[in-house]
């Protein structure tokens, strides 16, 4: 093609790797992944989840050997959830001094030290029988001020096994405020709180609830997790409430179908954003690559790029260790 005047070319930046390196916009590193890692009490090996290939229930050892990779491949961080070996309708193995999330938040801050930000999740779902975030009333709906008192006393417990941000997950108004007043009566202030804020009613956590037990045995979460079909304010005004309680960091979950809200969000507040690529993502592309019908590990690159760019400045991922080998 010629021209009387110079055209514009904006394939002379692409045309090699070393210039598309270059000029990139998004990067990712492996400081900005955090590991969701699952810890069973009472197994003796590791157990593999079926709809997350590559994702097992750790015993207490493959867990300590799971972090440990996970720092040396320079992931920022590793998120734990536990399952206990019983449960009851108040979740009693969640602030157990003796649970199984606080001896393996032993375990893995003593295997790590520092080179790794240990985080609990804070909620009920994993130790309740019914696999309900909060403790019910009577009629059988999640009772919100009670449960926030066991949030509460869950969050100690984790502070004192050595958890360095507690995470909670469980969307009952005002369990920010719950947890941060309990934390620093415990001595704990110096502890950042990682709010699940904007976090959705999403068919793609089903392959969680496999993972750490805990599908709710009636109903759902959509009285206390958000409407997908939400007005985008409302995420905002968790966000802006969670702030307002004392939440330092904040988190959109699911991250591929929310990318709008995350973008939205990292607009308007000044703390960290995390997002979380959950269950139901994972398992698409890792479904879809055993068939043979994507490229999966360019689809795995893809996906945290968009997360990225949408404006996570943190990303959880059950692809946090083999990514930041390949960083
Ligand atoms: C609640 C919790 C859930 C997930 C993280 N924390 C499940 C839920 O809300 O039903 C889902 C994470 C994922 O799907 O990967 N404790």
């Amino acid at each position: 093609m010629t021209a009387e005047f110079p055209v514009a070319r904006p394939m002379r930046l692409r045309r090699t790797a070393s210039m598309r390196r270059l000029v990139a916009g998004t990067r990712l590193h492996p400081a900005e992944l955090v590991l969701p890692a699952f810890v069973k009490e009472g197994i003796a090996e590791p157990q593999a989840v079926s709809s997350m290939p590559g994702v097992f229930q750790h015993t207490r050892d493959s867990l300590r050997k799971a972090a440990h990779e996970a720092a040396e491949a320079g992931v920022g961080g590793l998120i734990l959830f536990g399952i206990p070996a019983v449960k009851d309708a108040r979740g009693s193995a969640g602030d157990d001094p003796e649970g199984i999330v606080q001896v393996a938040l032993a375990d893995v801050t003593s295997e790590v030290g520092d080179a790794l930000v240990v985080m609990a999740d804070t909620c009920l779902d994993e130790f309740t029988d019914h696999g309900h975030c909060g403790v019910l009333t009577p009629g059988g709906e999640v009772d919100n001020d009670a449960t926030l008192e066991r949030y509460a006393s869950i969050a100690v417990a984790q502070a004192r096994a050595g958890a360095h941000v507690i995470a909670p997950s469980g969307m009952m108004d005002g369990q920010v405020a719950a947890i941060r007043a309990a934390l620093d009566a415990a001595g704990f202030a110096h502890l950042p709180i990682l709010a699940y804020s904007a976090k959705f009613a999403s068919s793609f956590y089903g392959p969680f609830r496999e993972a750490a037990e805990c599908a709710p045995q009636f109903g759902d979460r959509s009285s206390h997790q958000q409407d997908p079909a939400g007005h985008v304010g409302e995420a905002l005004r968790e966000v802006r409430l969670d702030l307002a309680e004392g939440a330092d960091a904040v988190m959109v979950k699911p991250a591929l179908a929310y990318l709008d809200i995350l973008r939205q969000i990292r607009d308007t507040v000044q703390v960290p954003v995390a997002a979380y690529q959950v269950s139901g993502e994972y398992a698409m592309v890792e479904a879809a690559a055993a068939n043979g019908w994507i490229d999966r590990d360019r689809m795995i690159m893809e996906s945290l790029i968009a997360i990225r760019r949408a404006g996570a400045d943190m990303i959880l991922t059950y692809w946090a260790t083999e990514v930041a080998r390949k960083l």
